[in-house]
C-alpha cells in the first residue's frame, strides 16, 4: 500500500533533486485575491510570480498544497469527487520548458513510482483559433516511447486562468490506466479582461498532481475513498451508524468529504456564517449533518473529525486549532438540528391539507431549511405525498440563474486586472501597520488582511475600540508618508537577517531560506511577497472607513484610497 505521506515525500524528494525549492503549503484562504473564495490549485498563491514578479526562493519550486473546490459540491458522493484535496505541484518560473517538464513527469512516474509506461496515455492541445497545435509536447512524449496520444481542444487541454483573467495556457494531461492524475500546464498567455490572450513576459510551467487519485491508482482502487486519505473516516462512520460502507457509499462519502473539508477550513481561520467562505463552511457542515440523518446518525461531527486529525497529523494547523475546530463543528451542528426541526414543521404545513408538494415548496425546504433532496423524497414517501423531482429541478435552475447573475459582478475581473488597485491598497497596508504601531503601541501585530479593488480589510491585535483621535492620528501618519513620495525598495535576505534588521513579519510562520523585505522610506519595513507600487505618490489619500471587533483581542479596520 502506497500512502499519501509516501507519495508526497517521493514527489518532493524527486523535485528537490532537480534543484526545486520546497515552498510552504499555503492557507486555504487566498491572500490578496478577491476573485476566488478558496485556494483551488497549487499555482494560486503563485499568481504574482507567474506574471513576472521575482520569487524569493528562485525559479524552480515544488510543494504539496491543500485545496478546496466548491464548484461541484453536488458531485461529491461518487468515487472521485472531493471538495478538499491535496495537490502536488512543481513550477518553472521562466526557467525550464516543455521538454524538461515532460521528462521530469515521465521519470517520476516510471522510475520513482515504477508505473510501466504501457499504462500511461496522454492528451495534448489540438490548437484553436490563433493558438497552435502543441506538436512540441506530443513529439517529446513520442520520443519517450509514449504512443497513446490524443489531441483535444480547449475544453480539455487548456488550463486557467484561475479567476476570469490571468496566466493560462495549453496543457498536457497524463493518465494512468485511463485515470487523469497529472496536468502539466504550459503558461505562456495572460488572459485580459477583454478576453484577449497576450503572451506572458516569461514562459512558466505549472503542474498539478492529485494526491487522492494518484494514491488510488497506485493501489489499484477505483474508489478514492478506499485510500488512506479517507479510510479511517469511513470506518468511524461505519462504527457510529452500525452500517456498512457498501450500500451506503454516497452518504458516507459526502459526510467524510465535508467534515474533512470543514476541519481544514476552520483551521485556516473561518467560522460558519452567512457570507463568503463562512457560508460555504456552513453548507458543508449542514450537508454532512443532513446525510448523517439519512443513515441514522446524529451529533456526530466532532467524532468524525477525530480521524481527520490522525490522517493529517503532518498539518500543524490542525493540531493547533483542534479545540476551536471541534467547538465550531458542534455549535453549527446543534444550530442546524433546530433549523431542521423547523423545516419539518414547514413540511407538515405545506402538506397538511393536500397530498402534494410543489417544486417551489420543495426548493424552499432545500434552500432555506437545508433539506437534501433525498430527505424530501424520503419524507414524502413516508407520508404518501406526491412529489416530482423534475419540478424541484425546475425551481432550482431558476434560482441558479438568478444567483449567477448576482455573483457575476464579484468575479468579473481577476487578480491580474485588479492588480493596479489592489497593489496600491497592499502598499497602504504596510503604511497602516506602522501607523497602528506608532499610535497604539509597538507590540501590535497583523492578524490578517484581505484586499479587493474597493477596499483594504486589515486585522490586528488590539483589545478595544479605537478612539476618534487615534483613528485621525493613524490617517495623518499614513498620509504624511504618502506625501513624502517615498520610493518603495525591496531587498532579499534570509529570515534571520530580516528579523535582525527590524522588519515586521510573523516569525513563527515557515519562511523559505530567502525572503523579500519591502521598505518605505525609514517608516516601514516588512517581509512580504509583494507586489507593491513604485512610489507612495501613486496612492492618493488614505481613509479609514470602519472599525469593528472580530473576536477577543482582534480589531478590524476597513480602509480605502481616494
Ligand atoms: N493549475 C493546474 C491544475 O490545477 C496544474 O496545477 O490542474
Amino acid at each position: 500500500m502506497t500512502t499519501r505521506k509516501e507519495l508526497i515525500k517521493k514527489y518532493l524528494e524527486f523535485f528537490k533533486s532537480k534543484d526545486h525549492k520546497v515552498i510552504s503549503n499555503a492557507s486555504l484562504i487566498p491572500e490578496n485575491d478577491p476573485t476566488v473564495l478558496f485556494t483551488t490549485a497549487g499555482m494560486h498563491p503563485l499568481v504574482p510570480y507567474l506574471i513576472g514578479q521575482k520569487h524569493p526562493q528562485g525559479k524552480r519550486l515544488v510543494n504539496v498544497q491543500r485545496c478546496i473546490r466548491t464548484g461541484d459540491i453536488e458531485e461529491v458522493g461518487d468515487e472521485t469527487h472531493h471538495t478538499f484535496f491535496e495537490m502536488l505541484g512543481n513550477w518553472s518560473l521562466g526557467d525550464y520548458w516543455k521538454e524538461d517538464s515532460i521528462k521530469y513527469s515521465f521519470d517520476f512516474l516510471t522510475k520513482k513510482l515504477k508505473i510501466p509506461k504501457e499504462k500511461i496515455n496522454v492528451t495534448c492541445f489540438k490548437g484553436e483559433k490563433n493558438i497552435l497545435k502543441d506538436n512540441e509536447s506530443s513529439k517529446i512524449w513520442k520520443d519517450l516511447g509514449i504512443n497513446k496520444i490524443k489531441f483535444l481542444g480547449k475544453k480539455d487541454n487548456w488550463w486557467g486562468p484561475a479567476g476570469t483573467t490571468g496566466p493560462c495556457g495549453p496543457d498536457t494531461e497524463i493518465f494512468v490506466n485511463n485515470v487523469e492524475i497529472w496536468n502539466n500546464v504550459f503558461m505562456e498567455y495572460n488572459k485580459t479582461s477583454k478576453g484577449k490572450f497576450e503572451p506572458l513576459k516569461q514562459k512558466n510551467v505549472d503542474t498539478g498532481m492529485g494526491v487522492e487519485r494518484t494514491v488510488a491508482v497506485l493501489n489499484g482502487y477505483e474508489d478514492n475513498y478506499l485510500t488512506n486519505s479517507f479510510k479511517l473516516i469511513i470506518k468511524e462512520i461505519e462504527k457510529l451508524s452500525n452500517k456498512n460502507y457498501k450500500g451506503n457509499e454516497r452518504e458516507m462519502r459526502i459526510i467524510a468529504d465535508h467534515i474533512k473539508a470543514s476541519v481544514f477550513i476552520i483551521a485556516d481561520g473561518i467560522i460558519p456564517g452567512n457570507s463568503e467562505q463562512s457560508y460555504v463552511l456552513r453548507r458543508l457542515i449542514r450537508r454532512a449533518v443532513r446525510y448523517g440523518k439519512i443513515i441514522g446518525i446524529k451529533n456526530f461531527t466532532t467524532q468524525i473529525a477525530e480521524p481527520v486529525f490522525k490522517i493529517f497529523d503532518d498539518y500543524p494547523e490542525l493540531k493547533k486549532h483542534k479545540k476551536t475546530i471541534l467547538k465550531e463543528l458542534k455549535k453549527e451542528e446543534d444550530k442546524f438540528l433546530v433549523t431542521l426541526e423547523k423545516g419539518l414543521n414547514k413540511f407538515k404545513k405545506f402538506t397538511s391539507n393536500k397530498k402534494q408538494l410543489s417544486g417551489k415548496e420543495s426548493f424552499l425546504l432545500y434552500q432555506s431549511f437545508g433539506f437534501p433532496i433525498e430527505m424530501i423524497e424520503e419524507e414524502c414517501k413516508k407520508q404518501k405525498i406526491k412529489f416530482s423531482v423534475n419540478d424541484f429541478e425546475k425551481a432550482n435552475k431558476e434560482h441558479q440563474k438568478l444567483s449567477r447573475t448576482a455573483t457575476a459582478g464579484r468575479f468579473k475581473s481577476g487578480l491580474a486586472d485588479n492588480s493596479e488597485l489592489t497593489t496600491k491598497l497592499h502598499t497602504a497596508a504596510h503604511l497602516l501597520l506602522e501607523g497602528l504601531k506608532q499610535t497604539l503601541g509597538k507590540n501590535i501585530t497583523q492578524k490578517g488582511s484581505n484586499i479587493n479593488a474597493e477596499r483594504l480589510r486589515f486585522d490586528f491585535s488590539f483589545p478595544r475600540k479605537l478612539e476618534e483621535k487615534e483613528v485621525k492620528k493613524i490617517e495623518y501618519l499614513v498620509n504624511s508618508e504618502i506625501k513624502k513620495e517615498h520610493k518603495i525598495t525591496v531587498q532579499e535576505m534570509s529570515p534571520q537577517e530580516a528579523k535582525k534588521s527590524g522588519a515586521a513579519g510573523s516569525f513563527d510562520k515557515k519562511y523559505g531560506n530567502k525572503v523579500s523585505v519591502y521598505s518605505i522610506g525609514n517608516f516601514s519595513k516588512e517581509i512580504c511577497a509583494g507586489p507593491h507600487v513604485k512610489n507612495t505618490k501613486e496612492l492618493g489619500t488614505f481613509k479609514i472607513k470602519k472599525q469593528e471587533s472580530v473576536g477577543a483581542g482582534t480589531r478590524r479596520i476597513k480602509a480605502t484610497l481616494e
